[in-house]
């Protein structure tokens, strides 16, 4: 551990080497119980919606046979609420026997039969944040036994944690994990926990970017509007050369927390932003829904293959916004590989029917000056054309349009 953190500090101002484990070279996709299951534990009283061997299962049969998986959703994570309380006799963590009757290993077993990932979940301190058992004191026992389960992805919670130990206890986790030769791709909620969130420190974000494949950065999402604003605000204020945004990159993902789409909280056309935005950022998308009884306009938009490609993009490089990120009327970006972009025109503003936003190649830093560009409507599923230097588009109310561009030689302008 001594050696992990040396390297940790040593390089920590250039953002340059990362957690090498080979995992998540595009962001995770896939299933989550956490924001639409929460810590329902009470399956007499609402069996289909507790946390339990069947809810797994019903998920993992969904997604290997709705298109999910095709569609590049791979894994399915129980969250918090799995675990017992205490340990057992053996000082051994276990699953709730009488929802996990067939215990952890099963449930691996049955989601690897499915041909997806198994993900779940612990926490650095003392107990989860709901009150069951937590890493600490065990995390060469614990991460030995996860491997034996056949964890593919574990997200570990920052809950009863010193905020001074969460410096240490993170890496020495990560190094447990390695040393089981089990690849185990692994998901951080330290910076959530820091009061600044690691905002304006390269150091902090190496230090991330060493230890962790992904790290939530900030508070959890919930079923509203409201909630996805406040997420979406953090990472508004971020530009190209914002050290969050440069910390993201193949095997290291910034983490803005769950998709809600599917649930309640959101009308369609906030759905479809949440998507696009979320395949701006680079983040991993992964679903808390409920795949038995999703609509067919939900559905639609989180099979959307073409904001699918732009989120899992190889490049691996997180967008940002570049134009109108104080106002209502804002454009972010998102370079892609073969020097292509993937423009999100979002109208944030809640009055009225809409707006005309003005998208122009300067906002593209890697694209020639006034360079002519080729543009698709990646919701409409259309070619708009090719465009010389910009684009005016009409974009209602609380509703995006999502794009993505390729740069067009000067000589080729014909519309
Ligand atoms: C453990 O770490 C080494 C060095 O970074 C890496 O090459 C290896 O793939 C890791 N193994 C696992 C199982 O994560
Ligand atoms: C990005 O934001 C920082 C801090 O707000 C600012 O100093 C910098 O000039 C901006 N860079 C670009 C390329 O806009
Ligand atoms: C939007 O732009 C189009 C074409 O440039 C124009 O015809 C239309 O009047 C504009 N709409 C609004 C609401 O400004």
């Amino acid at each position: 551990m001594g050696r992990l953190l040396a390297v940790c500090f040593a390089v920590s101002a250039t953002l340059s080497a990362s957690l090498d484990n080979g995992l998540a070279r595009t962001p995770p996709m896939g299933w989550m119980t956490w924001e639409r299951y929460r810590c329902i534990t009470d399956c007499s009283a609402t069996p289909s919606r507790c946390i339990n061997e069947q809810l797994i299962k019903d998920m993992a049969d969904r997604i290997a046979e709705d298109g999910w998986l095709e569609a590049g959703y791979t894994q399915v994570s129980i969250d918090d609420c799995w675990a017992m309380p205490e340990r057992d006799d053996k000082g051994q963590q276990v699953a709730d026997p009488s929802r996990f009757p067939s215990g952890m290993a099963a449930i691996g077993q049955y989601i690897h039969s499915r041909g997806l990932q198994f993900g779940t979940y612990s926490d650095i301190g003392s107990k989860t944040c709901a009150g069951k058992v937590g890493l600490q004191g065990h995390f060469d026992e614990d991460a030995r036994l996860f491997a034996s389960w056949g964890v593919d992805y574990i997200k570990v919670d920052g809950c009863y944690e010193e905020l001074k130990d969460m410096q240490t206890d993170y890496p020495a986790f990560g190094a447990a994990l390695n040393k089981t030769g089990r690849p185990i791709v692994y998901s951080c909620s330290w910076p959530a926990y820091l009061p600044h969130h690691c905002e304006g420190s390269d150091a902090c974000m190496a230090s991330l970017m060493h230890n962790c494949n992904l790290w939530r950065n900030y508070g959890d999402v919930d079923d509203s509007w409201q909630s996805v604003a406040d997420i979406v605000n953090f990472w508004k204020r971020r530009n190209g050369t914002d050290e969050m945004v440069r910390a993201a990159g193949p095997g290291h993902w910034n983490d803005p927390d769950m998709l809600i789409v599917g649930n309640f909280g959101l009308s369609h056309s906030e759905e479809q932003t949440q998507f696009a935005l979320w395949a701006i950022f680079a983040a991993p998308l992964f679903m808390s829904n409920d795949l038995r009884a999703i609509s067919t306009e939900s559905k639609e938009i989180l099979q959307n293959r073409e904001i699918i490609a732009v989120n899992q993009d190889p490049l691996g490089k997180q967008g940002f916004c570049a134009a109108g990120c104080d106002g209502d009327l804002r454009v972010w970006v998102r370079e892609l590989a073969g020097q292509e972009a993937a423009m999100v025109l979002q109208n944030a503003g809640t009055g009225g029917d809409g707006s005309n936003i003005t998208i122009d190649s300067s906002m593209i830093s890697w694209f020639a000056p006034h360079s002519s560009f080729a543009a698709r409507d990646l919701y409409a599923k259309t070619d708009l054309g090719v465009f010389s230097g910009h684009l005016t588009l009409f974009v209602h109310v609380s509703s995006c349009r999502m794009l993505r561009l390729a740069p067009k030689q000067v000589q080729s302008v014909f519309v």
